[in-house]
């Protein structure tokens, strides 16, 4: 629901938190400073939107949420930065992760968990992870009800390729473009269920005391126009932080830590920051042009039996991994790959080549077809020739503390979801798992949500404290769009990207990490002389709201990297290269005290079936697909 400002700003019966207004905001204060001024209200005009539960993205994670909240009879608004049915799932492509068994019958969910807790290297949450292994069964057979065109078997079952350190053949797909047809099916089921969303929005601020959330501050990224979204339940379903490194795989303005930063500024925790997935295989090389470069190539070709050599002709990965070869886990290939470059036998561009032209080029057409698409637009052959690829970063397994059975974040009213939080995955992730997430635990954070909403929260009053707080936001926009200085947050996101690629990278040292820590100290200087240009609509105030978030979670990042002593999956410490047991530990980031702060907390253990699909040991042998 809607209501112009001005017919209600008189204070109202029910305004418990009347004075919060006045105050700060608990949690982080750590933005670029800006002049906001004070100003009377009557200077603002801004749109008041109630919501009983407002969902913070529109990936699948979103999507599914909001689709268990209709299902329960809860209408909730999905809001997101770009056109609808338009987000960063798109961009997911091998394949999403489910025990169905349908050509490895010895396949179930307690080796899928195990499969991922070993990839994760035992710092995963274990319930976490048997609530995503245990959900995707049902949750692929959903989506195949709703209209999900996955790949067939002859016999009409659901197919499954092998994707890397998986035991089994686990990975349902279409083609290569699994995320794009997943979301599809999410926005037209969410269609069919009426359920209402607002595109181009961009969120600034959540309304947070620091122990309850209720409502959300943004604009409208077209228009200008200055939002305060009034509820009792934000979901926050964002994303993560890759983009922050200068080569990376995901959409350029997505990905830029803005969840987790909204989520650590309004009270909640963050865990295991320190962990950042580089995938193997990202374009390089400059007959592709730079705007490919870091673009995912699949793991899906190297699930068909794509193979990696190097600039001699090698196929090394038989001295790193000789059992698992290609298909080893991304953190082990990506290290493999770099160091094949760092001694001298890379390609002159930098990388390795990956080659998948032994197959029938029918295959590789049915199976990757936009790979052989987007490599035809770029004059390559990828049925008679290798591609040129290096690691690139791609997923980050840190996020938001949640809860995962009901969404909850320690925060009253604040929920998250999807590659915003932190838990499923460890120290690193299992390809096809990300998908897997956002499905199993959108659904279980979509029907408790909707458990928790009562009838007052269909139309929640506006306080006067929460108009307070959105309009003292509305001025740092102003102010911020202001800004007349000399550096732009393009010129300042770019040197941000190359101090992460640098210095939190896919090897790490403690000089390395103290060194980024002076260069973000030294960006955060540079804001202070700030240029904007344009209003709220630009380009340039998007990215400066971005470099506001993206500053938070690089420190909070570089800090956590620079705690653990020890190397454990994607977090590798060359001056610490051994596992220690005693770092057995996760490491939550907190704001309480208005400060950045990291403490240790011990992981718990798996169910007994899992245990045992642990003690098995079971492990892909490569050799199976020659
Ligand atoms: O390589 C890929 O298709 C990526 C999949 C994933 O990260 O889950």
């Amino acid at each position: 629901m809607t209501e112009n400002p001005s017919d209600s700003h008189g204070p109202t019966a029910g305004d418990r938190r009347a004075t919060r207004g006045e105050r700060p905001p608990a949690g982080l204060e750590n933005r670029i400073e800006t002049d906001a001024g004070s100003g009377s209200a009557d200077d603002l005009e801004y749109e008041v939107v109630t919501t009983p539960v407002l969902v913070i993205g529109a990936g699948a994670a979103g999507a599914r949420v909001a689709i268990e909240l209709a299902e329960s009879g809860v209408e909730p608004l999905v809001i997101g930065k770009r056109e609808h049915g338009d987000a960063h799932t798109t961009w997911a492509a091998g394949g999403v992760n489910a025990a169905l068994g349908s050509l490895d019958p010895e396949d179930d969910w307690p080796v899928h968990a195990a499969d991922t807790l070993t990839e994760g290297h035992h710092l995963n949450d274990p319930e976490a992870v048997e609530l995503t292994t245990q959900e995707m069964p049902d949750r692929i057979r959903e989506l195949a009800d709703w209209g999900m065109p996955f790949d067939r078997t002859d016999d009409g079952a659901i197919n499954q390729r092998y994707f890397g350190a998986q035991s089994y053949r686990r990975t349902c797909f279409v083609g290569d473009r699994t995320g794009e047809a997943m979301l599809e099916t999410l926005v037209d089921r969410a269609r069919d269920l009426g359920i209402p969303h607002r595109e181009n929005v961009m969120i600034t601020r959540l309304l947070s005391d620091g122990e309850r959330v209720d409502g959300a501050v943004g604009f409208d990224m077209e228009t200008g126009e200055e939002l305060l979204f009034r509820t009792n339940h934000v979901v926050l379903a964002a994303g993560g932080f890759s983009a922050l490194y200068h080569r990376h795989s995901s959409r350029d303005d997505e990905n830029n830590g803005d969840g987790q930063a909204l989520a650590l500024e309004a009270g909640a925790r963050l865990l295991d920051l320190e962990f950042v997935q580089f995938h193997p295989t990202g374009m390089v090389g400059e007959r592709y042009g730079e705007e490919w470069d870091g673009r995912l190539v699949t793991e899906a070709v190297r699930g068909e039996g794509g193979r990696l050599y190097n600039a001699d002709g090698e196929r090394f990965m038989e001295r790193y991994s000789p059992d698992q070869m290609e298909l080893d886990a991304r953190d082990v290939v990506a290290r493999a790959i770099a160091q094949e470059v760092r001694e001298g036998r890379g390609t002159d561009e930098g990388g390795v080549f990956l080659d998948i032209s032994h197959r029938d080029p029918e295959y590789v057409r049915e199976r990757l077809p936009s790979m052989v698409e987007r490599f035809d637009s770029l004059g390559v052959d990828i049925t008679e020739e290798p591609m040129t690829v290096a690691p690139t970063a791609h997923y980050t397994m840190g996020g938001v503390d949640i809860d995962f059975r009901t969404g909850e974040t320690g925060v009253e009213g604040l929920y998250a979801v999807g590659e915003t939080v932190a838990g499923v995955h460890g120290a690193n992730r299992l390809g096809g798992n990300s998908l897997a997430e956002t499905v199993a635990i959108g659904k279980l954070v979509g029907d408790h949500v909707a458990g928790a909403v009562t009838r007052a929260d269909e139309d929640p009053d506006v306080t006067d404290g929460q108009r307070a707080l959105a309009e003292r936001e509305f001025r740092a926009h102003r102010a911020l769009a202001a800004s007349d200085g000399t550096v732009t947050p393009t010129e300042l996101l770019a040197d941000l990207g190359d101090l992460f690629w640098d210095h939190a990278g896919i090897l790490r040292t403690e000089a390395g990490l103290r060194e980024g820590l002076a260069k973000l100290e030294d960006l955060r200087t540079r804001t202070t002389d700030l240029r904007v240009d344009g209003d709220l609509t630009s380009k340039s105030f998007e990215y400066a709201v971005d470099l506001s978030a993206s500053l938070t979670v690089a420190e909070a990042t570089l800090r956590a990297a620079l705690e653990r002593t020890e190397s454990r999956g994607a977090h590798h410490r060359t001056d610490y290269p051994e596992t220690n047991p005693d770092w057995r530990v996760n490491l939550v980031v907190s704001a309480d005290t208005g400060e950045l702060s990291i403490a240790r907390r011990g992981v718990t253990e798996p169910s007994e079936p899992v245990g045992e699909a642990l003690a098995e040991g079971y492990e892909l042998d490569y050799h199976h697909l020659e």
